[in-house]
């Protein structure tokens, strides 16, 4: 992942969208983290039915080091899933470049809310997200009831939510938040 000689992590990485033999990585990328409970166990079959959602980093050759997935609720609602980063690439900026990419790509759905149920407090304050209570979104508590308990419990404490607004009128996204 990282040349000879150079810090992990301090090669450049780029962001965009993943193509299906990306799926794989992807998945095991966010798994490596669901023992922990910092993210939900996904399948390559879920990252590949949901690819158009996902957003990801790479590396110089290619390798995926970050992802993140705006997950639809309802035509005004979703969630931002699956943030992870590669313990190599950590603390250089990814998570946050990746949490404006899932806002502005929720921007372009025409969603009017992103939320995300995470421990990352100070991280997603500092994007602009408010706190919260999953409570707010029934649609969340009633998707994850049957599946998750403990993340309904979480959420009460741990859920975040930014109103993402509209689209500029000439489609376009600062390029701090542009993801290709
Ligand atoms: C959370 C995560 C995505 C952050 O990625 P990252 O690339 O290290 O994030 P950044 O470099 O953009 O860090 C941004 C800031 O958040 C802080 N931060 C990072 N992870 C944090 C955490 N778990 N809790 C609190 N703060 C955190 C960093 O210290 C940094 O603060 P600073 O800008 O004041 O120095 C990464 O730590 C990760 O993959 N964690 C495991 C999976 C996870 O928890 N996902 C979130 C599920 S919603």
């Amino acid at each position: 992942m990282t040349a000879p000689g150079s810090a992990p992590g301090s090669a450049a990485v780029r962001l965009g969208r993943p193509v299906p033999e990306e799926a794989e990585a992807i998945a095991a990328l966010n798994n490596r983290f669901a023992p922990d409970g910092l993210t939900l166990p996904r399948t390559a079959a879920w990252v590949e039915q949901h690819l158009a959602d996902y957003r990801v980093a790479r590396d110089a050759d290619g390798t995926i080091v970050g992802c993140v997935c705006v997950d639809e609720y309802t035509p005004a609602l979703a969630e931002l899933v699956s943030l992870a980063v590669h313990p190599d690439a950590q603390g250089r900026g990814l998570g946050k470049q990746l949490i404006q990419a899932a806002i502005a790509l929720a921007r372009q759905r025409g969603y009017a809310t992103l939320f995300a149920v995470s421990f990352s407090d100070e991280l997603f304050l500092s994007q602009g997200f408010r706190a919260t209570s999953v409570d707010h979104f029934p649609e969340k508590v009633a998707r994850y009831a049957a599946i998750s308990r403990s993340e309904v419990k979480l959420g009460r404490k741990f859920c975040f939510a930014v109103e993402v607004g509209p689209a500029s009128p000439t489609g376009t996204v600062p390029a701090s938040v542009r993801a290709g």
